[in-house]
């Protein structure tokens, strides 16, 4: 049974452009995976902490030797990464915040990069024979021939990462532009529309 994560960051409820991205995208992996299974991980509900002192010592410190503490430090950080680690295919879907990721999705990904979990000690990803889709909201466009190209940071860091811990399928639907719904001169619908066909094409293996 296929299984997908999704990923979600944008705080705005049903006036998040890419909340919307997702929905078109989880509406096709259910038709092309009708026997699939679907978790939610919503980074607006689960306010994850940082990375602090305890998360780290319990960090160092081979797992055998961990003391209850340590255990409850990296409760939340094992959840997620058994959430990655149990998916077949993984979506993220996210605002571009001042050019990068919102510090909601930067969290999740101080959490589920875990050396021994999702990252070899020998630097390579553990995360192998997975896919993720990325879908980005921002109001900018940062496609090729764009003016602000070298500013299409979020998508270059999220890129990396996932590459990092192993996942090189990577698809990445740019949703640009997205300020001209909050402006009122574009529908969800239209813009959502404008995506469909890569949104689909991503979902459907
Ligand atoms: C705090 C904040 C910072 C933003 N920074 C950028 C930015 O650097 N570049 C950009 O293209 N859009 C930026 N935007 C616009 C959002 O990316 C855009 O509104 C997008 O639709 C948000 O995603 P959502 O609709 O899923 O919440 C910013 C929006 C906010 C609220």
């Amino acid at each position: 049974m296929p299984k997908l994560l999704v990923v979600e960051t944008s705080p705005r409820g049903d006036s998040s452009v890419s909340r919307h991205m997702t929905r078109s995208f989880v509406a096709d992996w259910r038709d092309a995976h009708p026997q699939g299974e679907a978790v939610v991980r919503d980074l607006a509900v689960t306010a994850l902490p940082h990375v602090n002192a305890p998360w780290l010592a319990a960090y160092f410190t081979l797992e055998e030797k961990h003391s209850p503490e340590m255990k409850d430090a990296l409760r939340m950080s094992d959840t997620l990464v058994a959430e990655i680690l149990t998916a077949d295919h993984i979506v993220i879907a996210t605002p571009v915040y001042n050019y990068n990721v919102p510090a909601a999705l930067k969290s999740w990904i101080d959490h589920i990069v875990r050396k021994g979990y999702t990252l070899g000690f020998d630097g390579k990803g553990l995360v192998t024979g997975k896919k993720a889709t990325v879908l980005i909201a921002s109001g900018g466009v940062y496609t090729e021939g764009s003016p602000i190209r070298d500013r299409n940071i979020a998508e270059q860091y999220l890129r990396l990462i996932l590459n990092v811990i192993g996942i090189t399928d990577v698809t990445v639907v740019a949703g640009g532009a997205a300020k001209f719904i909050d402006m009122g001169e574009e529908t969800m619908a239209a813009f959502v529309a404008k995506h469909a066909p890569a949104i689909k094409q991503a979902s459907s293996v």
